[in-house]
């Protein structure tokens, strides 16, 4: 749907719940859009919805246990909202398949994260008093050509998704299992999503996927790697900017590195999640790198862009993990000072590599003790890399007013820290030139110069 067209909606209400990663929530986008097509127009609540719809996450256990606690919520609500059907979708859909549907009364739907194209058939299902279930996976499926739905968007920034699938096999992770092969989307669309997000306002794009790295497009006779398709991305307005996630360490390249470096409008900022400092660890988990491998991507990184912002994920209490492994994991961080760190305590996952293979044998007390340990660190790292930036100026992007007072913005830099300064005749939108004067672990507080 473009914007002049009007979509004339049948009356009909869906609500999009999206819980876990960066992925989910673009995807909760293009189900918006197929909706749409339905005449199902998208709303903010599930109180007066027709359909809730609810995108789920499987990566860790607690995850999926949110998942059930909501379940019970919406079987009280239910009972002022009778014909309200509840579907759910993405990875938890297509881990559990026909068992979701066995255990949750509450549940209508089940639609797996590649067979989003088909909720038009199995709503009609549904409507006619019947559950259904699609938990197909593809090896085509990308969802190309369908202009996603932008929701609780600030209209400054979007994610754009280039790629879906894992083929890693991480031992510890079930993504490959439940998002299937990986496969590269055709580039012209991607092309076309930005072009159409920069005449909306758009400033800024995300160009998602598991692995960006192995983005790879080849037809006739055109081939397309990730560093010329954020070439191609970042040469559509020297305003758009122009970000990425996730990068894994065995693939990120000096060529990609280098791209970032003389691309003004390419964020100064990488995701490269490093799991554990260990390298019997990183052999359990099957990351196929090791940390010295690790630590000479992140000195060429530092080489070629000085001032990159450095952003990581973290596993405490892997299987096997000894103090000594878990004491690695410290230095490493200490050795990089990344700005901010998702960090997750280990949790076996069924059906994984890691569940058949080895025993899950550090205790939850361990696991937690040194969760924290890594917790306080980042914490430490975090405010001393922050710290550093006293003084210094950046571009800002602002995003929104800041959480504290209407008088102040916020937005972030090209090394993708929150930066929240005094308004005065600036708007969301702007690009702000910004003087850093004082810091907390989070935030960055300035003044525009
Ligand atoms: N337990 C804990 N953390 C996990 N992750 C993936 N699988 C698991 C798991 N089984 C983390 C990894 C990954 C991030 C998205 O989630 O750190 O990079
Ligand atoms: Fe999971 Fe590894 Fe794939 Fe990331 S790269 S989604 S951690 S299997």
């Amino acid at each position: 749907m473009t914007e002049n067209q009007t979509k004339i909606y049948k009356n009909k209400l869906v609500n999009i719940e999206t819980y876990g990663c960066q992925m989910n929530f673009s995807d909760s986008e293009i189900v918006g859009s197929i909706m749409a097509e339905e005449g199902y127009q998208t709303i903010e609540s599930a109180e007066n919805a027709d359909i809730l719809f609810i995108n789920t996450c499987s990566i860790r256990d607690n995850a999926e246990q949110r998942i059930r606690k909501r379940l019970k919520e919406i079987k009280r609500m239910k009972k002022d909202n009778p014909n309200l059907k509840v579907g759910i979708l993405g990875c938890m859909a297509e881990r559990l398949k026909q068992q979701l549907l066995d255990e949750e009364d509450v549940v209508d739907l089940i639609v797996g994260p590649d067979a989003y194209r088909d909720l038009p058939n199995l709503i009609k299902t549904v409507e006619s008093g019947r559950r259904a279930i699609n938990v197909l996976l593809s090896e085509e499926e990308t969802y190309a050509e369908i202009e996603p739905v932008r929701l609780g968007s600030n209209k400054i920034s979007a994610f754009i998704s280039i790629m879906r699938g894992c083929e890693n096999f991480c031992t510890y992770c079930v993504v490959p299992f439940t998002r299937g092969k990986e496969r590269s989307r055709d580039p012209e669309t991607i092309l076309n999503e930005a072009r159409d997000l920069l005449a909306k306002g758009y400033k800024e794009v995300t160009l998602l996927g598991q692995n960006v790295n192995s983005y790879s497009w080849e037809s006739n006779a055109t081939a397309v790697s990730f560093p010329e398709l954020i070439t191609l991305v970042a040469a559509l307005s020297p305003l758009l900017r122009v970000r990425f996630a996730t990068s894994h360490p065995k693939d990120i390249s000096d060529e990609l590195i280098k791209t970032i470096a003389k691309t003004p409008n390419i964020c100064y900022a990488i995701h490269l999640p490093f799991q554990s400092g260990s390298n019997d660890v990183l052999k359990r988990m099957s990351r196929k790198y090791t940390r010295e491998w690790y630590m000479d991507r992140i000195r060429t990184i530092k080489k070629h862009i000085p001032d990159c912002g450095l952003s990581t994920d973290i596993i405490a209490g892997f299987c096997g993990e000894t103090e000594e492994d878990h004491k690695q994991t410290l230095s490493l961080m200490e050795r990089v000072g990344y700005d901010y760190a998702f960090m997750f305590k280990y949790s076996e996952r069924p059906n994984t590599i890691a569940q058949k293979k080895f025993k899950d044998d550090v205790s939850e007390e361990i696991k937690s003790r040194r969760l924290t340990e890594i917790i306080d660190l980042q914490q430490v790292l975090s405010l001393s890399a922050n710290k550093q930036n006293i003084g210094k100026t950046f571009e800002v992007l602002v995003e929104s007013f800041s959480k504290r007072s209407k008088e102040d913005l916020a937005g972030r830099n090209s090394q993708n820290k929150m930066v929240v300064f005094p308004k005065k005749d600036f708007n969301i939108g702007d690009y702000v030139i910004v003087k850093i004067k004082d810091c907390t672990a989070a935030t960055l507080i300035g003044e525009a110069v």
